[in-house]
């Protein structure tokens, strides 16, 4: 199994360590890749305002995730858990004990290895793992880095390989660091790790999360989820904007509704029912046994009280699972689009389609209709909200 380690600060993690990490899985054929953030690196001081491990490490998981590539990235506390500086010669022998047979190759950039031998003991780093150095063909210095490979190898025995890098984000840290105490830079960042920024004021940023523009509004609700639910909310922001326009709803509205109604999605049954409580959320008996449920109503709570979502967008994420009688017009685009959005793909979507622009109504009674019809097949109680929003729409037709 070959299994890159990619240490650093991530001080942040940016769109540069995405680029770096997913063309070192291609150009390594790597089987895993694992991030490790240094909890105190040997060669430099962390700055002031460097934000607590945790938040490095949950900002380099949320990148890691954004990778796309399941179980195979993965974020190590490893150096964290260690007391003093972190050695990368002790953290790849900690490693070794854990993957006895693994072959190991050491991701860094230019400026680190340039320096390796300096390192604390290179010798024993480098009989454990090859290294694979970036160069950035423009900004590093191409014939350095080949003749440090050609030195290493001599000296240590070591594999080396200098990966070219594709020239996609060039950004210092520091500069990135700088760029975001000025409320600039996040054009350098994964957007789900800027939303973390925002929502946890590190970095010197201190935005009104009441007041956020739709770009900002989106990063802080993708920092909440698992990339791979990301398409399915973008799907829904456009299937819900294209609605509201086609029935006179307010589209923005509707897009903000669409941008965070599956926020709280992957929070677990304890957080939701923390939230339930925090909020004031009642629950009914199958709700507290059915977490999958509780998304949309602390969604909506997260959307009113830390977002500063107006009601009628609150009640459109809150009733979005089960539907209910007497909704509203947002209420049903918001309940349609998740239903139907482009990425979706089940028997009779195309049905639902297609009644979604002729026959509101119809598209909600349907969607109804398959919820409880899926519900029964699994032997699931169905929710009375979703029965008497069946109802309602019986009785209208
Ligand atoms: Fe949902
Ligand atoms: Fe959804």
């Amino acid at each position: 199994m070959k299994i890159g380690i990619y240490g650093g600060t991530f001080n942040p993690p940016h769109l540069g360590h995405m680029t770096a990490a997913r063309y070192a899985m291609e150009a390594l054929e790597l089987d895993e890749l694992l991030f490790i953030p240094a909890a105190l690196p040997p060669h430099k001081l962390l700055p002031g305002g460097t934000p607590a491990p945790e938040a490095r490490v949950a900002m380099t998981e949320i990148l890691a995730d954004n990778l796309l590539c399941g179980e195979r990235a993965r974020v190590s506390d490893l150096e964290l858990r260690r007391a003093g500086k972190s050695y990368s010669s002790d953290t790849i022998l900690e490693l070794r004990r854990e993957y006895p047979t693994a072959e190991f190759w050491f991701l860094m950039g230019s400026d680190m290895f340039l320096t390796l031998q300096q390192w604390h003991e290179p010798g024993k780093l480098l009989a454990q793992t090859g290294v694979a150095a970036f160069a950035r063909t423009k900004s590093d210095p191409v014939t350095a880095m080949e003749d440090q490979a050609q030195r290493l190898r001599k000296t240590y025995g070591a594999q080396v390989k200098v990966l070219h890098l594709p020239e996609v984000v060039e950004i210092s840290s520091t500069r990135l660091r700088a760029a975001l105490e000025r409320g600039e830079g996040s054009e350098f960042l994964c957007p789900s790790v800027w939303g973390y920024i925002l929502m946890h004021q590190l970095y010197g940023t201190h935005a009104d999360l009441t007041a956020l523009s739709d770009r900002d509004l989106r990063a802080c609700s993708y920092s909440m989820v698992k990339a791979k639910r990301l398409r399915h909310i973008q799907g829904t922001e456009e299937e819900a904007v294209r609605l509201a326009l086609h029935w006179g709803a307010d589209p923005e509205k509707a897009r903000k509704a669409a941008i965070l109604h599956d926020c709280t999605k992957y929070l677990s049954g304890k957080e939701q029912l923390q939230l339930c409580e925090k909020y004031g959320i009642v629950l009914d008996d199958l709700e507290r046994r059915a977490v999958k449920l509780l998304h949309s109503k602390t969604g909506a709570a997260i959307a009113k009280h830390v977002f500063g979502m107006p009601d009628d967008i609150y009640d459109a994420i809150f009733w979005h699972t089960t539907g209910k009688a007497d909704m509203t017009l947002l209420e049903k685009i918001l309940y349609t689009a998740d239903y139907m959005e482009p990425s979706r793909e089940f028997d009779g979507v195309e049905r639902l389609r297609e009644l979604a622009y002729t026959d509101l109504d119809a598209a909600v009674l349907l969607g109804c209709d398959m919820s409880i019809a899926d519900m029964e097949e699994r032997h699931q109680p169905v929710h009375r909200n979703t029965l008497e929003a069946r109802n309602w729409l019986r009785d209208r037709k």
